[in-house]
């Protein structure tokens, strides 16, 4: 367990900033993940590499991917890659933007900051809907065995595959909408968040029941609400041993399996889309072994 990067495993923090980067100059990726390596303690700030990452590496790590791109009937679903993905977490404001500086700085000679997403917890767990997220999250054990890579050797094991997406509400859209309309959004009340039996079979809990699928698709979601000006929405963010799980619900949110969408789309709509590879520790730093560093 101490070679996982805590901040999977953890509740979400009251306040995170997601920044990702794109590579700049290749040939100063080395220097710059091997500073990142003793800066990244896995919980104040958790790390991610992209597909371009480690193939600019010549480490190509077996299982990363690009995010697909879906394009369903009315809904298209976008892929936006980046090369590094930095989760800074944490209670202080101040604190994360002083660290995120720090982080920029560091990776200057090789990367670019390319988007930066500031975001916090809405009344605990609730996604700015009012419904709340990560209900049927596993935990303990379930957790580690659904998120965490293991017994693919050392450098890959206690590391994690993880899916990014950022979504926009259209609050004008949802709040249109009667309560009963919302509640059979999601299938869920919104009043005590018990899900209900006859719930439609657009709802966003019936599209993604993980035990209903066949295996089983477990994710564990670690999403955020964020809000920017006038714009708001959540970064969705779920970590598995592999993709399979993310990829198999997305598909059928999609209405790829059965022709029936979810009915979350009613309302909002992901403007990104980024796969990961989220490194072990080692000795409390990132190992980067799988990378050759
Ligand atoms: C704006 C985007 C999204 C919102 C607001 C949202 C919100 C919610 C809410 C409120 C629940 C019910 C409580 C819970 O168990 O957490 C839920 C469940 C769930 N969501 Fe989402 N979700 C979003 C996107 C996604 C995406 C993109 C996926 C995966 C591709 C996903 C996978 C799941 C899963 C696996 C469950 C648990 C289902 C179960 O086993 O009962 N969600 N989501």
């Amino acid at each position: 367990m101490n070679n996982i990067q805590p901040g999977i495993l953890a509740e979400i923090p009251e306040l995170a900033r997601y920044q990702t980067y794109a590579i700049d100059d290749v040939d100063a990726i080395a220097g710059c993940l091997r500073e990142l390596r003793n800066m990244a303690d896995g919980d104040r700030l958790v790390v991610g590499i992209g597909a371009s990452l480690a193939t600019a590496l010549g480490q190509p790590i077996e299982g990363l991917e690009t995010f697909p791109a879906i394009a369903a009937s009315g809904i298209d679903i976008p892929s936006t890659p980046a090369a590094l993905w930095c989760w800074l977490r944490g209670d202080d404001r101040g604190q994360i933007y002083h660290q995120s500086r720090l982080l920029e700085a560091l990776l200057m000679p090789a990367f670019t900051l390319v988007d930066n997403i500031d975001s916090f917890q809405f009344d605990r767990n609730r996604d700015l809907s009012g419904y709340e997220d990560g209900t049927e999250n596993p935990d303990g054990d379930d957790a580690v065995n659904t998120a965490i890579v293991q017994h693919r050797g050392p450098g890959l094991d206690g590391s994690s595959f993880l899916a990014v997406q950022q979504w926009l509400h259209d609050f004008d859209s949802f709040d249109a909408m009667s309560t009963e309309q919302q509640d059979d959004v999601f299938g869920r009340h919104v009043a005590d968040n018990e899900e209900f039996d006859e719930a439609p079979e657009s709802a966003h809990v019936k599209r993604t029941a993980q035990e209903s699928f066949d295996p089983e698709a477990f994710l564990l979601r670690r999403s955020m609400p964020w809000a920017e000006d006038t714009r708001g929405g959540l970064v969705f963010a779920a970590f598995g041993r592999d993709f399979s799980a993310f990829a198999t619900i997305l598909n059928r949110m999609v209405g790829l399996e059965d022709g029936i969408q979810d009915a979350l789309f009613s309302f909002t709509q992901p403007l990104s889309g980024q796969y990961f590879w989220c490194p072990p520790l080692k000795n409390g730093a990132l190992d980067l072994s799988a990378l050759g560093l």
